[in-house]
């Protein structure tokens, strides 16, 4: 897992049965991939047409002021026209969509139908609500059926929504708010995790006052627990869903392809969130696509896509996509280890799952509890395994191939981001694999390794990750930042006009692509994206700390732990005591995945002349490794 003295196994292939290939609803990847790259524009047209228009695009790609791409051009759509408007008319208004299981045993299965109706109605009270087409609406919700409902209803009336992660505390939730300046904030009274409450109204209350530009807070009743309901500010969701102006009837917004879908929230290399913005027109093509074919969801699968709804790998792949697609998918709103390390694997056999998608540091944490807890459970419904969010450590990989997929099912391991909204490299079942390579582009996709100039580096060796070409569901800027955009993603490699991923990779002798790690502030916690500046200026915040640096240490479980140096400001001691008020105060501020695992007291911290941090030379002296060229440290 670790990024130093890193060989991957390039030589140890998997192959897929001549049945998978045969099955797949793209059995010959390198044909695809060729015709998409001839023309890429007449491709993404023929995707495009398997989906519903009000009105049809002028234009595929409008690319007349790069790098702010546009797509479909002239186009009408809204994407709950064909995440749901279009199958109520069809056989699949009596299909599943969802199937819900709570931590406490709750179940809610739920019709396309009825989710359209619910949907519907939900509409209405937000339209009730003042809510406008544009008008930005903040969820910050447990796993619950209604966060489902909540984003889809949004987006039928054209309010872009921006979902943060209810694993955020106060400070995190506030500044999201405030950066997308939403009225109204969806959210639950409590969630179920472990067994306890989150108390996520409580932590609403505190950021809304810290932020008052909500007036309108919707409460889901999930947990029951007594919690404060401001009078003329809060309202309960199951009042306002039973008052007559919650019908069923609604008419969906017409958008243009290029109408603000949502904000999503992520980190970047300074301290303020960045607001990812994606659109309704081309992230409705892109998604669907690479879930139909990375993952070949046919009619009677049943998806598990184990991801919070918070994140991007919900957004596209729990909410949208497999909507799109008219697909049955799993939602479970708890812990993987609770009440017993086997829940996941109960629910793949309770549900049949057949299509199971998660993360690294899932399964290296159900891994540790040995084959025992799988073993116990019939797991032979799936198909195909999933992975994402950081680089799979060929263990791992090995194990998840083996004990979850009885050696039967390829393993599809996503590379993408926040930013590309969809699979970037990925393969399809049809390609071979090698354990901890995420092996080549989606078709459509050009990817390249590339030295600081700009030119490919040869095969085995280390580069910026970057993407050759714009495609449907990019990014189309950061909320309110035009400047950050082009800064972050584009410069480095403007004269050749690539996209910075931000990654480090390399391609081996295959062509086959090893993702190695972030190369810039960024850090990959148990998955979870966190730049080291939100965790620094939450330390400073406490008043106790003048300066600090953060760094990432690899670790067998989370993928990264993180180690905190701080200069404690004049007249103040470090002390245990202290250290346990820094952790504290970050799980309140940020949220408890940005807890450091070590905090350690320095007088200074490791410097270059232009006072940048040289968080590498602290890295190298934690992990006891040689620190490098210190040519520009200042002291
Ligand atoms: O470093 C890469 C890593 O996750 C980053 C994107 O994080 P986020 O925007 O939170 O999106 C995560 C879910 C799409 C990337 O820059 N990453 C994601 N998937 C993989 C990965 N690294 C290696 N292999 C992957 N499959």
């Amino acid at each position: 897992m670790s990024e130093q003295g890193f060989s991957p196994p390039t030589s140890e292939w998997y192959h897929p049965s001549e049945e998978v290939v045969k099955n797949a609803n793209v059995p010959d990847y390198e044909a695809v991939y060729n015709e998409a790259v001839s023309d890429p524009e007449i491709f993404w047209a023929k995707r495009a047409e398997t989906l519903d228009w009000y009105q049809k695009w002028d234009k595929v790609l409008d690319d007349s002021n790069k790098p702010f791409y546009k797509w479909f051009t002239g186009g009408k759509t809204n994407i709950v026209l064909n995440a749901l408007d279009r199958h109520i008319k069809t056989w699949r208004k009596n299909k599943i969509a969802f199937i819900w299981e709570g931590e406490n045993g709750d179940k809610v299965s739920m019709s396309y139908w009825r989710l359209w109706q619910e949907v519907n109605k939900f509409s209405n009270v937000l339209r009730s609500m003042g809510v406008k087409k544009g008008d930005r609406v903040t969820i910050y919700m447990g796993r619950v059926p209604e966060i489902v409902i909540a984003m889809l209803a949004c987006a039928k009336i054209g309010a872009p929504h921006s979902v943060v992660y209810g694993g955020f505390s106060e400070q995190a939730l506030a500044d999201r708010i405030e950066d997308a300046q939403s009225r109204v904030l969806i959210t639950c009274d409590g969630a179920w995790l472990r067994g306890k409450i989150v108390k996520l109204k409580d932590t609403v209350d505190e950021a809304v006052h810290r932020s008052p530009v909500v007036d309108t807070v919707i409460v889901v009743k999930r947990t029951g627990h007594e919690i404060n309901m401001e009078q003329g500010r809060d309202y309960w969701y199951h009042d306002l869903m039973s008052l007559p102006i919650a019908s069923v009837r609604s008419e969906t917004e017409v958008m243009d392809a290029e109408d603000p879908l949502f904000i999503l929230y992520t980190s970047g290399t300074t301290g303020k969130p960045k607001g990812v913005l994606h659109t309704h027109g081309g992230y409705q093509v892109y998604t669907s696509t690479t879930l139909s074919w990375a993952f070949d969801i046919k009619d009677d699968d049943r998806w598990w896509c184990a991801a919070d709804p918070g994140w991007i790998t919900g957004h596209s792949y729990i909410v949208y996509a497999p909507l799109i697609l008219g697909a049955t998918s799993i939602i479970y709103e708890g812990a993987p280890t609770y009440p017993y390390p086997d829940r996941w694997w109960r629910i793949v056999e309770n549900y049949g799952v057949t299509i199971l998608y998660t993360a690294p540091t899932a399964i290296r944490g159900l891994m540790r509890f040995g084959d025992a807890w799988p073993n116990r459970h019939d797991l032979s419904s799936l198909r195909l395994l999933g992975s994402v969010g950081e680089p799979i450590n060929p263990e791992a990989w090995r194990w998840y191939h083996k004990v979850i997929g009885n050696e039967e099912c390829p393993i599809i391991d996503t590379w993408w981001q926040t930013e590309t909204g969809g699979f970037m490299i990925t393969p399809l079942p049809s390609v071979g694999l090698k354990p901890g390579s995420a092996t080549r582009p989606f078709p459509g996709i050009e990817v390249d390794i590339v030295d600081e100039k700009g030119d490919p580096v040869a095969a085995g060796e280390d580069g910026d990750l970057v993407i050759k070409g714009p495609w449907p569901s990019m990014i189309r800027t950061v909320y309110g930042d035009d400047e950050r955009f082009l800064r972050q993603y584009w410069e480095k490699y403007k004269d050749k006009g690539y996209y910075l991923a931000g990654d480090t990779a390399r391609r081996d002798e295959d062509g086959y692509l090893w993702v190695i790690g972030r190369n810039d502030d960024v850090l990959k916690v148990s998955g979870y994206r966190l730049g080291t500046a939100e965790v620094e200026s939450g330390l400073v915040s406490h008043g106790t700390i003048a300066e600090s640096a953060v760094i990432g240490i690899p670790d067998d479980l989370k993928g990264n732990v993180i180690y905190a140096y701080c200069i404690p400001v004049a007249g103040v001691e470090g002390s245990d005591a202290l250290v346990d008020e820094l952790k504290d105060h970050i799980r309140h501020e940020v949220g408890p995945i940005a807890v450091p695992a070590k905090i350690e007291f320095v007088d200074k911290l490791p410097k270059t002349r232009s006072g940048k941090i040289m968080r590498r030379v602290l890295k190298a002296q934690a992990m006891g490794q040689p620190l490098g060229d210190l040519s520009t440290l200042e002291d």
